[in-house]
């Protein structure tokens, strides 16, 4: 066929990958051929901004390696990333809501004696987080592995840190006791802006977006026979909550913290003047062959 023209051409792409016999890979193909000449035709894109939308993508390229990856950050603030997840993790009663990994997760951290204190009191408010892990049933899941890891009181994770050249910091592994529980010290992290210095972070400027993401603690938690949860606890009364610049906020996962005066911390060990209780329990989905 010659000719083609605005009216004959998405079809005639579609047409073209009709031949494809992985029937998923053709459904991904046609569905983003319609869906990016709908596009184009919606917007009647210019010449220039074809062009512009070229460079842009080879500069979000050219600011991805091992330690960056902007094409991921893109996802995030276009809701792409948040969009996955939700079709991907429809979660039952009884579970914890997912949402994003983020950048900032290195596998799994350094398997970490409950009670520890990642941070020292010195270097913010002194926090006690604690959590049990449990079935849907509200059992108590024993020797889950629980990976976390957060921002210090600055809104910098531990490998934006230079000075701490790779050491992990604000970051480990915990397992759960005999109870499903868990339980460390540390202190409260802060909001922070994700990446902008590359073409996301100008992408957000020019339309008039922050940066920001609301305080949070990551946890990335996995049991035999379970899915493994990657999720969020975010501080209550964060101001950022309500306009997360990566759609990564679910009221279920909003956590209070409770300002406390003792002279201990829950698990017996002295605490400083004031420090704040986190507590959380997580519920993890069965795996669906288990
Ligand atoms: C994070 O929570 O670490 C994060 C998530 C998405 C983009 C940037 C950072
Ligand atoms: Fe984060």
């Amino acid at each position: 066929m010659l000719d083609f023209t605005e009216h004959n051409l998405t079809d005639a792409v579609v047409d073209r990958f009709g031949a494809c016999e992985n029937p998923r890979l053709k459904q991904i193909v046609q569905a983003i051929t319609r869906h990016a000449h709908a596009f184009v035709k919606e917007v009647e894109l210019t010449q220039e901004e074809w062009v512009e939308a070229i460079d842009f993508l080879t500069k979000t390229g050219h600011m991805c390696d091992d330690r960056r990856q902007e094409f991921i950050l893109l996802s995030d603030v276009f809701g792409v990333s948040m969009l996955v997840d939700a079709i991907n993790h429809r979660m039952p009663e009884g579970t914890t809501e997912t949402t994003v990994l983020g950048p900032f997760y290195l596998g799994e951290h350094k398997l970490t004696a409950n009670g520890a204190t990642l941070v020292s009191e010195e270097e913010g408010d002194p926090i006690f987080i604690e959590g049990t892990i449990k079935a849907p049933s509200g059992s108590p899941i024993v020797d889950a592995v629980i990976d976390m890891w957060h921002t210090d009181a600055e809104g910098l994770y531990d490998a934006q840190k230079p000075e701490l050249h790779g050491a992990p910091k604000m970051r480990a592994q915990f397992k759960s006791d005999a109870q499903g529980r868990f339980w460390f010290k540390s202190v409260v992290p802060s909001s922070y802006p994700i990446p902008n210095d590359g073409p996301v972070g100008k992408l957000l400027d020019a339309t008039k977006r922050h940066y920001m993401r609301p305080a949070h603690i990551h946890f990335h938690i996995s049991a035999p026979g379970y899915e493994t949860l990657v999720t969020h606890v975010f501080l209550a009364g964060d101001p950022w909550l309500e306009s997360d610049a990566v759609f990564g906020v679910k009221k279920s996962l909003i956590a209070d913290l409770t300002k406390s005066n003792a002279s201990h911390y829950p698990d017996n060990t002295p605490a400083p003047k004031s420090w704040d209780l986190l507590h959380y329990d997580f519920g993890l989905k069965p795996a669906k062959n288990s």
